[in-house]
Order: C-alpha cells, then sequence, then structure tokens
C-alpha cells in the first residue's frame, strides 16, 4: 500500500512538472498540485509541514539530533533552521527527499539579519546611514550568500519600533520612527526576496516579529505590552505593514502579550488584522518556543490547549516548541479540532516551498562552486565598507579636531575596543567569522601606512581593573592624536541583552577622562548596540563618532571617516536620551497641556533633567557645514485633492564635499485626537560639493496628513499643518499651510 501511494504521489509532481502551464496559470496550477498533495497526507504528514527544529552545532560541526533525523525521515517534520552549508543542507535534504514517502522537501531557515557571512553594520546601525538603496543591497548581498550555502528563508527584516534603549533588541531593528523604519523594512524584503523568489539567490523573508515587541515594559525583553490601538496602529504596525505590502511571504510572532493576549495566540493581529485587513497570504510562523510559552503566559492549560488556540489564532507553523507534533493529529482524532485548519496551514506553508522552486528542484539552492565563488568575495566587501562607512554618525566635531590629516606621525589608540575583532560583527551576525573582521587598528595601519601607531587596551569592557591607566597615558603623551575606542561588548544588545543603566561599562569612562586630560587632540569612537548615556563624552571629548557595530570592514570603514577619506553623513535613527529616566523619549512626542515653561513649575518637565535629549533623533554632523534657506510651497492652501508641494534650498558653505539627509516634518496643528509636536513624512539624501547650492522639491501625498482618529477611522482633517525642514528632527525653518 505504502508503495502504492508513494508511486501515485510521484507520479502525480512528475506529471504536474512535465505540463509546465503559463505564467498566468502559474498560481492556480500550484494551487491545484497542493491540493493534490494534501489529498495524499496521513495527518501526522501534514503535522510535519507545520513543525521546524533546529540543528545544533558542537566541537566537531553541525548536527542534528537523533529524534529530529527520524522525523525528517518520516516527514514528520518540513523545516529546518540553524542548519547552512552545502554539503549540510544536502544531506538534510536527501533524508528528506529519500526517505519520506511525499518526498516533500525540507525549508532551511535561519537569522541572516545583516549578512550571511560578510557581516554589514548591525541594523540599527544600518538605518542611521538614511540610504534605502545601500540597506536593500545589503539584504540582496546576504541572500546571494546565505543561498549560496543551501538556505531558503531568513528570519528577517526585524519590524519593531523601539523606543526604548534599555530593550537590547533595539540593536535588531531601525529605530524609533515608524516612516524611516517602513522604508528600510520594505528595502529589506525586496533585497532578500529580488524579483523571482524561485532564482536560486533570492532568500524568502520573515517580518518579525508581529507585534509591538521593541514596546516591552520598562525594556525587559520578552515582557508584557500594553497599549492604545491607536498607537499600536500609528507608530508600532507600519514597518510590519510596509514589509507585507513588500510582499514577505512569511510573518514571525512575538514573545510578548498584547493587551493581555500573548502574540502567538492573538487572532486579531494574526487573522483579522494580517489576514483579512492586509490581505497577507503567507503563512506565520511562532518566535522560538513561544506556543509552549502560551503555559507561562497563563492562557493554555496544558499542551494541547496552547497548540490548539495558537492554531486557532493563525500561527501555521511551530518553532521548536514540538506542541503541535505533540497534540494536533490527537486533537483532530478526537474531534476536538477541525483538520481544515490544518489543511489552511499546510496549504500556506506548501505554497512557500512551491514558490521557492523546491518542488521542481529540492537542491536549487545548494551549490559547492556557489559556495566558494558568492562568499565574501570583493564586491561583498566593498558593499559591506561602504555601508559601514555610511552607517557612522559624527555627534561632536570641537575646533575641526576630525578629520586626523594623512600625514600625522604618532596616533595612539586607546580603549577595549581599538584592537578587537570579536566585538566589530555585532549580535546576530549568523555564520559570520570574527576573525575575518577588519578592527579599528587594522583599519588606521592600511590608511595611514607611515604612521607610528600604538595601542593600549587601558582597561577591559567591564570589570574595575585600571591597571593598564598607566600605559595608555604614557601613549597617549607621545602622540599627535588620539582616538579612544570604547563601547558595550557585542553580547550586551541583541536577544535577552536588556540593561537597566545604559552608561558606558566598566572604568571606560574614568579611562576616557584621564587620556582627554592630556589636552591632546582626541576622538572618541562608541561601538553599541543602542545609545548610551554618554554626556561626560558628550562635553569633553573633542570629536565624538557613534559607530554602532560596523560588521566585517568596520576598521577599514572608521579609518575611511577619521581621516576624510569620507565626509561623515549617518544621522540617528533613535534619539540619545541623557539618563534612564528620561526613557522612553522620542522626537514624535505629544505637546501635553502644559508644555515646557522654565518660569512656570507647573509645567511638563522634570527637576534634575531637562527635557531634551542628548541628542535628536536624525541629527548628526559632517565635516563641512550645510545652510537651510527658502523653504516655499506652491500654495498654503490645498484640498485633499492636491498633493502637499514645496521646495527649499541647502548650500554646502564649508571647504569639503559632502552627503547631507534633508529631512521634513510635518506637525498637525489642531485636530480632534492630539497629534506629535513633529512627525517625519519625507527626506531625500544630497550630495553638495563645497559652495554648491540645490534646490530639492518635494511632493508629499495628501495621505502623508492622515492620522487615525478617536474611532480608529484613518484619515486628515481640515487644518492648518507646519512643515519643518532640516538636518534633524529640530529643524528650524519651517512654513505653514491649510488642508480646506
Ligand atoms: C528570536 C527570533 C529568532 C529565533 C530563531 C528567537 O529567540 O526571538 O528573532 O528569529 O529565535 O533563531
Amino acid at each position: 500500500m505504502r508503495n502504492l501511494t508513494t508511486f501515485l504521489s510521484i507520479a502525480i509532481l512528475l506529471a504536474f512538472n512535465a505540463c509546465q502551464s503559463p505564467q498566468s496559470n502559474k498560481k492556480d496550477a500550484i494551487g491545484t498540485k497542493i491540493d493534490s498533495l494534501i489529498s495524499l497526507m496521513t495527518i501526522e504528514e501534514k503535522v510535519g509541514q507545520l513543525t521546524l527544529y533546529t540543528s545544533d552545532m558542537d566541537q566537531t560541526g553541525a548536527y542534528i539530533r537523533k529524534e529530529y533525523e527520524s522525523d525528517i525521515k518520516q516527514g514528520k517534520v518540513g523545516a529546518i533552521f540553524n542548519a547552512y552549508g552545502a554539503d549540510y543542507t544536502r544531506r538534510l535534504q536527501e533524508m528528506a527527499v529519500n526517505s519520506t514517502r511525499l518526498r516533500i522537501p525540507l525549508l532551511f531557515g535561519y537569522d541572516v539579519i545583516h549578512g550571511h557571512r560578510t557581516i554589514f553594520p548591525v541594523p540599527l546601525a544600518e538605518a542611521a546611514s538614511w540610504n534605502i538603496s545601500a540597506i536593500q543591497n545589503a539584504a540582496r548581498i546576504a541572500a546571494e550568500e546565505a543561498t549560496a550555502e543551501g538556505l531558503h528563508w531568513t528570519f528577517a527584516p526585524m519590524c519593531d519600533i523601539s523606543r526604548d534603549p534599555r530593550w537590547g533588541r533595539m540593536v535588531e531593528g531601525a529605530g524609533e520612527d515608524p516612516f524611516l523604519a517602513s522604508l528600510i523594512a520594505e528595502a529589506r524584503v525586496k533585497g532578500f526576496q529580488g524579483d523571482d523568489l524561485a532564482s536560486n539567490n533570492t532568500l524568502a523573508a520573515c517580518v518579525k516579529h508581529l507585534a509591538a515587541y521593541g514596546a516591552s515594559q520598562a525594556g525587559r525583553d520578552y515582557h508584557a505590552v500594553d497599549m492604545s490601538e491607536n498607537i499600536l496602529r500609528e507608530v508600532y504596525l507600519p514597518p510590519y505593514k510596509a514589509a507585507v505590502d513588500a510582499g514577505a511571504v512569511t510573518v514571525m510572532t512575538s514573545f510578548n502579550d498584547l493587551n493581555g493576549i500573548p502574540a502567538t495566540a492573538n487572532k486579531f493581529l494574526l487573522t483579522d488584522l494580517l489576514r483579512d485587513e492586509w490581505g497577507f497570504e503567507g503563512f506565520v510562523v511562532t518566535d522560538y518556543t513561544s506556543i509552549m510559552e502560551l503555559l507561562h503566559h497563563g492562557v493554555a492549560a496544558d499542551t494541547a490547549e496552547a497548540a490548539a488556540i495558537s492554531l486557532k489564532a493563525g500561527v501555521d507553523m511551530d518553532m521548536q516548541s514540538g506542541f503541535f507534533q505533540k497534540t494536533l493529529p490527537t486533537l483532530v482524532e478526537n474531534k476536538q479540532l477541525d483538520e481544515a485548519l490544518i489543511d489552511e496551514a499546510v496549504r500556506r506553508i506548501l505554497k512557500v516551498k512551491f514558490q521557492l522552486g523546491l518542488f521542481d528542484d529540492p537542491y536549487r539552492y545548494i551549490s559547492k562552486e556557489r559556495e566558494e565563488n558568492d562568499i565574501m568575495n570583493p564586491a561583498q566587501l566593498e558593499a559591506a565598507r561602504d555601508m559601514a562607512k555610511r552607517s557612522i554618525v559624527l555627534l561632536r566635531n570641537e575646533k575641526q579636531t576630525l578629520p586626523i590629516s594623512t600625514k600625522v606621525k604618532n596616533i595612539a589608540v586607546i580603549g577595549p575596543m581599538g584592537d578587537n575583532k570579536r566585538d566589530m560583527i555585532g549580535s546576530w551576525s549568523a555564520a559570520g567569522d570574527w576573525s575575518k573582521s577588519v578592527s579599528l587598528m587594522e583599519g588606521l595601519q592600511a590608511r595611514y601606512p607611515g604612521a607610528n601607531i600604538q595601542f593600549a587596551k587601558g582597561c577591559e569592557i567591564e570589570g574595575t581593573d585600571k591597571t593598564g591607566f598607566r600605559e595608555a597615558k604614557q601613549i597617549a603623551e607621545k602622540a599627535d592624536f588620539v582616538i579612544l575606542a570604547l563601547g558595550e561588548a557585542y553580547w550586551m544588545s541583541g536577544e535577552a541583552a536588556s540593561r537597566s543603566t545604559i552608561d558606558l561599562p566598566g572604568v571606560q569612562q574614568e579611562l576616557a577622562a584621564l587620556i582627554i586630560e592630556t589636552g591632546k587632540p582626541t576622538a572618541t569612537i562608541i561601538f553599541s548596540g543602542r545609545p548610551l548615556t554618554i554626556n561626560w563624552l558628550a562635553e569633553n571629548s573633542p570629536a565624538l563618532l557613534q559607530a554602532w557595530f560596523l560588521g566585517t570592514q568596520s576598521g577599514h570603514a572608521l579609518a575611511d571617516v577619521v581621516s576624510g577619506y569620507y565626509n561623515p553623513s549617518g544621522k540617528l535613527p533613535v534619539t540619545f536620551p541623557r539618563n534612564v529616566g528620561q526613557i522612553p523619549i522620542y522626537y514624535s512626542m505629544k505637546n501635553t497641556g502644559r508644555p515646557f515653561d522654565a518660569n512656570n513649575k507647573y509645567t511638563s518637565k522634570y527637576l534634575d533633567v531637562p527635557n531634551e535629549p542628548l541628542y535628536a533623533f536624525g541629527y548628526g554632523l559632517s565635516y563641512t557645514k550645510f545652510v537651510y534657506s527658502k523653504l516655499q510651497m506652491d500654495k498654503h492652501s490645498i484640498t485633499a485633492q492636491d498633493s502637499i508641494r514645496f521646495s527649499l534650498e541647502v548650500q554646502n558653505t564649508g571647504k569639503l564635499a559632502g552627503e547631507e539627509v534633508v529631512q521634513v516634518y510635518v506637525h498637525d496643528q489642531l485636530a480632534t485626537i492630539t497629534r506629535p509636536v513633529r512627525e517625519l513624512k519625507a527626506f531625500k539624501n544630497v550630495f553638495l560639493k563645497p559652495g554648491e547650492t540645490q534646490k530639492i522639491s518635494f511632493s508629499l501625498p495628501i495621505e502623508a496628513l492622515y492620522f487615525y482618529k478617536a474611532d480608529l477611522s484613518y484619515g486628515s482633517e481640515p487644518g492648518k499643518f507646519t512643515i519643518f525642514a532640516g538636518g534633524d528632527s529640530n529643524a528650524s525653518l519651517s512654513t505653514a499651510f491649510e488642508l480646506r
């Protein structure tokens, strides 16, 4: 009987493949194939398609647990994550294809977040470039490399807005602003998925983590989220939606509960919103064991209930808890669950496997040749360097301390990040090999071949040991220029890396004070996966650069910037607070009924810290200066049928060529619901030669004025609006118009 069914299924598939349908019928043809496949599947095989398990690593390399191997061979698992490499993925795929009755290929997923082997800057750093096409290209290269090692699916882009730098996962996102983050989410999906999912160098994207994970209470990871639907829809949902609209074929649930319902059992999120409202047609995977976690959330009494409520809410694939596998067949057998729900989930998952072309050739992504040629090649490394230099933000540059002349003789590099390769690639660095990353020292040596470059660590990243201070001070005193390289270790941001203080760890600030006291021209470079409270450095370090974690090419990119070979153009995608007490702090706050007034105690402020952040969203300096003027509108009175058209002039008044991110913010002066003091609505990257002036025109669609009203309807209201334009969110050049 078994052989007969196998024969039948293969015959059916071959028949389908032989009569390749024209493009227009492709969708229907896939649907028919899937239906016939489902009709042949046992309940265990169906649930197998809904099951995702991990591969593991030990000293000898990658391995698959014995029980998972046996599951693969019986068709009880349909997807594996953390497995890559041509030989290894081929071995696993052969297990699935050669040993199972229906020969359904496995799907291989992995967290390819900011590069696969060539590691690009961490996502928050990439966001600081405000360079959407470079970000798309970074995702494209990540997909080229990952697919060359047999991968089909990346657990990215992470689209969680975060306004709380205590939360370590801020590093994985695009910062605090929905407009910027949405453009980035879209770019990443397009980069990963390309134009044709079936091509062997495109990866299926996974929009994560639905939803509002970045608003975890008190910045503590996995914590609860409680927010109004207005803020959810206006601030937190847009990047996920943008990624779905860009064609992402999978979505991942988040760990948090949202207004009392854990995301993994949240029908409002996974069905009403995602499928019914947004029209998502792909499949939903849980986060790691998050079905199991429904027990801890206290919304499911046991394994079976946890599985059932998440499936009913709209989950299709169970990552790692094994609860679907353990309970769904029995629930169906006992008539406690409708098998049609399982069929629907299977259908969605098989569809993605078809779209990826795995039924045409389960090995199409596995190529020894591509593995050798398409990984860390010169073009990929060059793109990573380009992205890295664009991600660096110049925060301070007193008396033009930077750039450092290439004629400088003695440079001292001081601090635990100075001769450090390990931390450069940041967290979630996929298959990146940190030993192949370029340290700051190596980058400087390449850029300043004639200089004497001395290094002293001074102290560790953490701890209280100051025995290295003496040597550090000695080399600083002998140098013409000092670079302080300070920051967090790579593991201090990312998952499960929340911090209740976000100061520089250990004794690094004391080291900085000792060195800066020497009076030598000094530039401090901060490496971190989140904003740190660096007030002291902001006042005392003559120059200050935010470098995040820049990936494989870190040292080269930093040397490009400190030498002036590249004029820094990065802008903060997130507000830098003065202390943790200001958190959450973001530029698009509400005004309050008692706006700040220094002369009135009873207005909205603190007794002990200003309301203003240390550095505002959108902020970032250049070695040159940009002057904004002539903000002019076509018409100051428009109707809902018009677009909002205006122009302005930007002049480079300095001596160096440079790139500026021209930012436009809008404030709705009067509405039926309180509106933020300003919201980013447009930006343009402009390159200007010294002395050059450019007229820049914008045309915003009327939807730029839409918002969610008290009844959650979405639209604009007549009234007055202010437009602000400039180089950061404090932009002061403004004009006003009226929507009739
Ligand atoms: C993370 C996800 C990730 C998954 C698989 C989880 O712990 O929250 O972002 O994709 O692990 O590695």
